[in-house]
């Protein structure tokens, strides 16, 4: 083998988190201004694999749950290709921070995948990368709903309603602002957190869920016929129902009237939620530009603008 490269990018979901799980809708969309690189380096026979990756540097073997989904990623596909006896040195390069709801442990297992892909010169389907991927994100989330993997991986925006997939072609002039709030939120105590309120009150809070998914499944009409005001009305209305289902963060509601108040069209948290990321809608770019600056001076750790029809 060669060395070899692979490359995917950061996601964002746009509206439906949470009430996904319970089968309605959810969009996400790659964001192809954020990537992460992954290269595989052929290890000697004599040499140990090595890990590369975030602030990590050692032996592969050695490197901890944090990157076991990432040394699934290796296992799987190398067994894949048949060369489970060779050893890889993984090296990996993120524009995005990881652990806030942008997709870097898929996307990280995705970029490992089609790093050993290319390092045998193999072109293996788009399934066969997906099924590999989500092998390695099962190890970081126990139930991976496929969506990350598959976004990371994109060129389009995925909906994902009641297990099944498809893409779907964004219109409209608009921009989607993202800021960190610099507040790890977990997605795992999140999600439980919901499911334990919905068994204690399956009427009120299934309510909840159902209406959020009417106001994802109206949003991504209107991403599809580029409808900007009322897509950002919709995630007003999510993000109220997001708090309700108690999932939200002071700071993600501090940016969130940030942006507004700047003239978003709309705007609600991103993801896991509990902290994170929070997103906003903005007209055009010179929104965009105001929306971001008042992000920054309301404490954003970070923020990306993105086009949504590039
Ligand atoms: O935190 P993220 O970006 O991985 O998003 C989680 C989305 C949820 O709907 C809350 C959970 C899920 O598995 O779909």
């Amino acid at each position: 083998p060669r060395e070899g490269y692979g490359q995917t990018w950061a996601k964002t979901i746009l509206i439906g988190e949470h009430s996904v799980v319970y089968g309605h809708p959810a969009l996400a969309l790659p964001l192809h201004e954020l990537k992460m690189q992954a290269w595989a380096a052929p290890a000697a026979p004599d040499e140990t694999p090595r890990l590369h990756a975030l602030d990590y540097d050692g032996p592969l073997e050695q490197s901890g749950e944090r990157f076991g989904g990432l040394r699934r990623a290796v296992e799987v596909t190398l067994k894949f290709l048949g060369h489970s006896g060779q050893g890889f040195h993984i090296r990996t390069v993120s524009d995005f921070p990881a652990g806030r709801g942008l997709g870097s442990s898929a996307a990280a297992s995705g970029a490992v995948v089609r790093a050993l892909l290319d390092a045998y010169q193999v072109d293996a389907s788009q399934e066969d990368i997906l099924n590999l991927t989500n092998e390695a994100e099962k190890i970081t989330h126990g139930h991976p709903s496929g969506l990350d993997a598959a976004t990371t991986a994109g060129e389009q925006p995925v909906e994902l309603s009641a297990g099944n997939m498809r893409s779907v072609q964004p219109h409209g002039a608009g921009y989607l602002v993202i800021a960190d709030t610099g507040v790890a939120g977990s997605t795992k105590e999140a999600v439980e957190g919901v499911r334990s309120r919905l068994q204690a009150d399956p009427d009120g809070v299934g309510q909840l869920l159902d209406s959020l998914g009417q106001e994802a499944q109206e949003a991504i009409g209107d991403l599809e016929e580029g409808q900007m005001e009322p897509l950002g009305e919709h995630m007003n209305q999510a993000q109220d129902l997001l708090n309700a289902l108690q999932i939200g963060h002071p700071q993600l509601d501090h940016l969130v009237e940030a942006a507004r108040s700047e003239g978003a069209l709309g705007a609600k948290l991103t993801g896991g939620g509990l902290g994170g990321c929070m997103l906003a809608l903005a007209a055009d770019e010179e929104s965009a530009d105001r929306i971001s600056q008042a992000l920054k001076d309301s404490g954003a750790k970070q923020v990306w603008a993105h086009q949504l029809v590039a």
